[in-house]
């Protein structure tokens, strides 16, 4: 059996960036499952499937296969054998992700390859239902979150390093949008697990966040 650690939260809370860097203090595998959403959503935007064709996705499921793998550590996503994680953060893609992780087909095909991740290996995995369904016995679980104004303020930084046009307000919609549609979904709805530690890392610097959640690993 493997320690397995659960980090759920909004988007934009800084789950991934916290997770490596306890990863790598704890030497446990981080295992990002929004990348996996985000796989599946390039197989539909390759077949030119909108994200609200719920049946065409549905139908698309069928001859996807995302498995991961690891290179120095990082996460790599394959989609039916070919390595597509250069291609996982744009919006374009998480808008896509965010509208079918709503459709139990598509979550299904994802559910059994998270189990099995953290089986036989000490995991920290971020994602939104994690510690809600995929890994309910999780040794540790934290609900990561901070307020929309933080959020969208990082994301605005994020991409004015990276050179990119981008307005505050636009991006606060587009968080709070996010969060709508991941809070009331039918199927695995992003909630605190009842056993989850809630981290508000509004006014935490990163190193805080990592040392608290550290400090609950055995
Ligand atoms: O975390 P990230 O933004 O990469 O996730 C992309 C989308 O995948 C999210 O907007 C969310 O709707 C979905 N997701 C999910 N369950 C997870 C991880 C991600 O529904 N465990």
């Amino acid at each position: 059996m493997g320690y397995n650690v659960a980090i759920d939260g909004p988007a934009g809370a800084g789950k991934s960036t916290i997770a490596k860097l306890v990863a790598k203090e704890k030497g446990y595998i981080y295992v990002d499952t929004g990348a996996m959403y985000r796989g599946l959503a390039i197989h539909f935007l390759d077949k030119g499937i909108q994200p609200q064709e719920t049946e065409k996705v549905i139908e698309a499921c069928k001859d996807a296969e995302v498995t991961i793998a690891y290179e120095d550590a990082v996460q790599h996503v394959y989609l039916n054998g070919k390595d597509i994680s250069s291609r996982l953060r744009n919006e374009e893609v998480g808008n896509m992700a965010s509208v079918t992780s709503a459709i139990p087909e598509v979550r299904k095909k994802l559910l059994e390859l998270q189990q099995n991740l953290a089986k036989t290996q000490n995991v920290i995995m971020d994602g939104r239902d994690i510690g809600t369904c995929v890994l309910p016995h999780a040794d540790v679980k934290v609900y990561l979150t901070a307020s929309v104004e933080t959020r969208a303020k990082r994301r605005y930084q994020e991409l004015q390093e990276k050179g990119e046009d981008c307005n505050l307000e636009e991006i606060a919609h587009d968080i709070e949008e996010r969060d709508r549609r991941d809070m009331t979904r039918e199927i695995a709805p992003l909630k605190q697990a009842e056993d989850a530690v809630l981290v508000d890392s509004s006014d935490m610097t990163i190193a805080e966040v990592v040392k608290t959640i550290v400090d609950l690993c055995r």
